[in-house]
């Protein structure tokens, strides 16, 4: 595996690719790899000749006072478990690189996409995100790029970014990996202590309770999400929502609508974790 620290050195990579017609794979990362970021390589691998990773761990998406000096960084492992997954080119510049002067431009993903459900709890998050996925959609010019359905609200926004501002990528999804117990992987469950650790597969288990019941036809939906955040309110977490919602847009279902998705996001301890299921 090629390890790229500059963007002159990837492009140059990038058009050697481009120059034999192969199809080029994105799969960004902060780092920290687990095996939901390996699923997304092994699932690249399988859409494409060449795969090119990122890490980086973008400031530009955390508020003040969130986890960006504690985010674990594991770069050597993140490197073994990588080549090992297939990947051919990890693109991991630093700040200096990324953002040589201060982004004067940003992406601002419309209110009723990014103002919601997580963007309500992170103002400034989706913008963020869009804005340094849209850096490294330029930067690395890839065919098609993959993002996990773990950060299903990220993956909507990608989506429509792509869609309004006619980025030539195809975007794919991959299914969210779990903890035997059912808790979705996730760099900072590390932060959890182990009482935490062992409380958390809650999230998920609420979520799989509630899904059961719309699929068994109730459509209470509010009684349904208040129930789940209740239930964790009761067991110590401090929930921020707990939401059924439409898949394609995350807006508010109708009470017959079908094609939806619960997602929740919650603290334990101060650890914050989020979570969904498709209905
Ligand atoms: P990060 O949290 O490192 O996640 C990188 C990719 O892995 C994202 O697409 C995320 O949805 C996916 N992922 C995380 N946990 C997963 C799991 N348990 N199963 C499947 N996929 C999972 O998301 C980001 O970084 C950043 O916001 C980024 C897109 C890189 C922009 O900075």
């Amino acid at each position: 595996m090629q390890i790229h620290s500059t963007i002159f050195s990837l492009r140059a990579a990038r058009n050697v690719v481009g120059c034999s017609a192969g199809r080029v794979a994105l799969v960004p990362t902060m780092g920290n790899l687990h095996d939901g970021h390996i699923a997304l390589m092994t699932q690249a691998r399988a859409h494409a000749d060449t795969v090119i990773a990122t890490i980086f761990v973008n400031r530009l998406q955390f508020r003040p006072g969130e986890d960006f000096e504690a985010y674990p960084r594991t770069f050597e492992t993140d490197c073994a478990r990588l080549e090992a997954a297939g990947v051919s080119h990890l693109f991991a510049p630093d700040e200096a690189e990324m953002y040589p002067q201060p982004q004067g431009y940003h992406i601002e993903p419309p209110a009723a996409q990014a103002g919601i459900l997580d963007g309500e709890f992170r103002p400034g998050h989706f913008r963020g995100v869009a804005t340094v996925v849209m850096k490294l959609f330029q930067i690395v010019q890839p065919d098609v790029a993959l993002f996990g359905k773990k950060d299903y609200q990220q993956l909507m926004v990608i989506r429509n970014l792509v869609r309004e501002f006619n980025v030539p990528v195809e975007i794919l999804g991959g299914e969210t990996i779990r903890a035997p117990d059912g808790l979705a992987l996730s760099s900072r469950n590390g932060y959890l202590s182990e009482s935490e650790r062992s409380e958390a597969p809650r999230l998920y288990r609420l979520l799989s309770e509630l899904v059961d019941a719309v699929r068994a036809g109730s459509r209470d939906f509010q009684l349904l999400e208040q129930r789940a955040f209740a239930a964790l309110k009761d067991h110590g977490w401090m929930p921020d929502y707990v939401a059924l919602r439409k898949k394609l847009d995350l807006q508010l279902p109708s009470v017959h609508e079908s094609g939806l998705v619960v997602l929740a996001a919650a603290r334990l301890g101060s650890t914050r974790l989020i979570d969904n299921l498709e209905v």
